[in-house]
């Protein structure tokens, strides 16, 4: 096999993509990975997970210190706040992460092709590098991995300035007066939450009427409820509906439950969701089929309509989040390799990195009945829980969702600081096929956080022992 001639060519290095080449590459496999970016590790890495928690982290605690020290007996003065230094930061950990991720590819065997890919068909691929010198190569499969960008709305292109999306909204040079959020999902929360820590004026406006659907209505609020206290505004069923934009400012026309109002903000953060990214890939030339998101279609072995070409991640159907996006890819590799590869979908955790957390996995006890499924339910609220008491972060909940005949976990929902890594328990569980039972008869250490959890499973059979 000659320099240009693969097994597997995976076009895309962001965890799907990096991943599922390094997969290949144990499954002994010779492997490309084509990447446009000049640093490997995808949307995930450059602009999305990395650099939106460190941000998070560091508005974290400047909010923790300038808010919460007083409780704790800690007399905080003078407290100020360094924005180049907090974005310098930012990006010093993802220029390490992505030098890690280099390093490991290449540690594994997998052959780095810097460029854009075009599909020829037949397992032809046209890598074009930066400078415009392009070279063809060959694959016996192509795997395409090329991931989702930000959506824009019509009326309101983003122009980087006041109209952003979440790429300038992770490196905005000045704290903005006054933010305007377009949707309250993941990003419209946890970048709300940067920004409205570091002082800016910051109200979400949100489409349904409530944030995040994943989540019970009671769950979601009482989340709402907490981020209200913390400063953001929130402007429920409200649509936007046209646009002004100048050079400093935009005013928003917005149609809610009171009727039509406008709204001025000198930044705008549109964030109402991703869309799959295949521009110049070449897909409809070859005849690639797409669904009716305007995904790449795949079946479940990730085949497209066409021998030879895979696709995996953002790109295709299912969660938006980069360890769904690794699952597949490791799926995919092995699936490849004549193994069984498969990735559920309901059981992919989802968190959003607020403080408190917002974690989720399975069914909300809304989507079970919606389903036809009897359940039974247990909450346990964080303010009993005597580690969130000593810790001084009794904001939030515990939500159980169990099967009425069989007490399968069908759902759990948490709001708590490091919900992200509670809700790992939980997965287990269900990934296990556990019962609400079995995690109410787990031994939790004490005094932890997660003994929230067996509280509310205990409490799905009325059987709460800390809660009334
Ligand atoms: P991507 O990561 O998008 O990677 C695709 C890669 O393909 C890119 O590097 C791109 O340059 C490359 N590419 C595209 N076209 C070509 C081409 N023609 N030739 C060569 N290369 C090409 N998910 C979480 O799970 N947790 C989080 O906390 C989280 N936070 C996020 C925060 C933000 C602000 C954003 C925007 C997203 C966040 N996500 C998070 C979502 C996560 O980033 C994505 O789900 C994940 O990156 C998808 O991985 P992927 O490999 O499918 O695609
Ligand atoms: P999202 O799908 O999470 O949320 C979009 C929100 O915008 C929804 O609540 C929707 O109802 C609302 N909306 C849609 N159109 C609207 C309109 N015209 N006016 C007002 N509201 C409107 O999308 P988001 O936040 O852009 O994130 C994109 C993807 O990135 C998500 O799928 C998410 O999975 C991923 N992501 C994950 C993170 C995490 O895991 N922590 C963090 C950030 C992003």
């Amino acid at each position: 096999m000659s320099d240009q001639e693969f097994d597997v060519l995976v076009i895309g290095a962001g965890p799907g993509g990096y991943v599922c080449a390094i997969r290949c590459a144990q499954l002994g496999m010779k492997v490309g990975l084509v990447e446009k970016n000049p640093r490997l590790g995808g949307t995930c890495l450059n602009v999305g997970c990395i650099p939106s928690k460190a941000l998070l982290h560091s508005t974290e605690i400047y909010h923790e210190l300038t808010h919460g020290a007083k409780a704790h007996g800690i007399v905080v003065k003078g407290m100020s706040h360094d924005l180049s230094a907090l974005m310098n930061r930012k990006d010093k950990v993802v220029d390490q992460l992505g030098k890690g991720v280099s390093s490991l590819v290449k540690a594994k065997g997998v052959a780095v092709l810097k460029g854009t890919a075009r599909l020829l068909g037949d397992g032809q691929v046209e890598v074009t590098e930066s400078e415009g010198k392009s070279q063809v190569v060959r694959a016996k499969e192509v795997i395409l991995a090329t991931g989702s960008k930000p959506t824009e709305l019509p009326f309101l292109p983003f122009d980087g300035k006041v109209v952003v999306n979440s790429d300038h909204g992770i490196a905005l040079k000045e704290v903005p007066k006054k933010l305007v959020v377009i949707g309250g999902g993941a990003i419209g929360l946890e970048l709300g939450c940067v920004w409205s820590r570091l002082g800016a004026e910051v109200t979400v406006v949100e489409f349904l009427p409530e944030i995040c659907p994943q989540l019970d209505p009671e769950v979601a609020k009482s989340a709402r409820k907490i981020l209200e206290k913390q400063g953001l505004a929130f402007m429920l069923s409200t649509k936007v509906s046209s646009a002004k934009v100048t050079q400093t400012r935009a005013t928003l026309t917005l149609e809610g439950p009171k009727g039509e109002s406008q709204l001025s903000a000198d930044r705008v953060l549109v964030s109402v969701g991703r869309g799959p990214c295949s521009d110049g890939l070449g897909l409809e030339e070859i005849g690639v089929q797409f669904d009716e998101r305007n995904r790449v279609a795949v079946n479940e072995v990730f085949q497209t309509n066409l021998p030879g070409v895979r696709a995996i991640g953002d790109l295709i159907h299912g969660p938006m989040l980069a360890h769904k996006a690794e699952e597949d890819g490791v799926a995919c590799a092995e699936i490849l390799a004549g193994q069984a590869g498969h990735v559920d979908y309901s059981m992919v955790p989802g968190v959003i990195y607020v403080d408190p957390e917002i974690a989720n996995v399975g069914l909300s006890e809304t989507m079970a009945k919606e389903r036809g499924i009897s359940v039974r339910c247990g909450s346990f609220p964080l303010a009993a829980n005597g580690r969130a008491l000593a810790t001084g972060c009794t904001d939030g909940l515990v939500k159980v969702v169990a099967d009425q005949q069989t007490d399968a976990l069908l759902g759990v929902q948490v709001v708590a600081r490091s919900a992200s890594e509670l809700i790992a328990s939980a997965v287990a569980h269900m990934e296990y096929g556990g019962s609400a039972e079995d995690l109410a008869r787990t031994i939790h250490a004490h005094p932890t956080l997660s003994e929230s959890l067996k509280e509310a499973a205990l409490s799905a059979d009325g059987r709460g022992l800390h809660s009334l």
